[in-house]
């Protein structure tokens, strides 16, 4: 049953996440899980998941992390994963399947408006799925509105660009070939939107949570999981802000483009594949 109203306040998103950005998403899925598994772990360590918890997984995508949620909560517990995207939830439903994970379970739901229909999670988690909210304290408020009393709270989100070479070199390298990005609010619905650590404090606290943390998280990252350099720009070419900026590109455009990429991304290319920073928040709280 469809929770998610196409017409509502995300409904960008959710034509976006239905369509080319789920799309890209479930093609990367393996190497994204690869790149980004650190940072969800590490947010996931913060909330320190007991067996037999239940719990809650924001835009859950794919779904790797609800499964691992389903692991550490063990037989008596249960993780439950919401998304706006049919299409990744649906990978996640085969995930899940394959694993054959018992306690595992998918709503399409958006986090926003939707009535979520538990309201006894004991943790709630995400691993990049919060930054897309068109109103973050209705949103974050419906996940307090559904915690326990005392419930805890856990996630990743992007610091600023300027801190992401392995988003922002690709970034630099397609702007001289593209139309310039619309200037957007820093804080509007987008992979940046809580990349302000005052204005993560200020969401939260507004949507009744307290004991905010939030800490700074900064590995490396192998672009694309893969040694290979080409590898690596086709990927640095199709995800993240480059590759929105390339969409519906003519030929010539995009071979220019590739070569610039390529020699953005070269010097960063060693026997580990193409070595860039990332630095994400990791945040913790609990319900108020
Ligand atoms: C960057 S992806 C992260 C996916 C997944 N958490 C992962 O780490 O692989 C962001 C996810 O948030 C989901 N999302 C965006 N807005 C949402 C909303 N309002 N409610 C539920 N999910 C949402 C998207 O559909 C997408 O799957």
């Amino acid at each position: 049953m469809t929770q998610v109203d196409p017409e509502g306040p995300n409904s960008d998103q959710i034509e976006f996440w239905n369509g080319d950005g789920g799309r890209k998403f479930i093609k990367y899925q393996h190497a994204l899980d690869v790149m980004i598994g650190p940072f969800g772990d590490a947010a996931m360590a913060k909330l320190e998941v007991q067996q037999g918890e239940v719990a809650l997984d924001v835009g859950c995508g794919c779904g790797a992390t609800t499964i691992e949620l389903a692991r550490q909560v063990g037989s008596r517990g249960e993780a439950v994963g919401v998304d706006i995207s049919e299409i990744m939830l649906a990978r996640a439903e085969d995930v899940a399947a394959h694993a054959e994970a018992t306690n595992v379970f998918f709503e399409h739901a958006d986090v926003e408006t939707s009535p979520l229909h538990r309201d006894s999670f004991d943790i709630a988690f995400s691993r990049f799925g919060v930054m897309f909210f068109q109103n973050p304290v209705t949103a974050f408020s419906n996940i307090a509105r559904v915690l326990h009393d005392k419930g805890r709270i856990g996630f990743a989100c992007w610091q600023p660009i300027d801190k992401n070479p392995w988003l922002g070199l690709q970034m630099q390298a397609v702007l001289p070939f593209v139309d310039p990005p619309e200037p957007m609010p820093a804080d509007a619905p987008g992979p940046f939107s809580l990349a302000d650590p005052d204005r993560i404090r200020q969401v939260l606290s507004e949507s009744g949570f307290t004991d905010i943390n939030v800490d700074g998280f900064t590995p490396d990252i192998i672009l694309g999981a893969t040694h290979d350099l080409d590898d690596a720009v086709d990927f640095g070419l199709e995800m993240g802000p480059a590759g929105t900026l390339l969409e519906g590109a003519d030929d010539g455009t995009i071979a220019k483009a590739t070569a610039a990429v390529r020699s953005a991304l070269a010097p960063h290319h060693g026997a580990e594949g193409v070595k860039v920073g990332a630095a994400a928040w990791i945040v913790t709280a609990r319900r108020g």
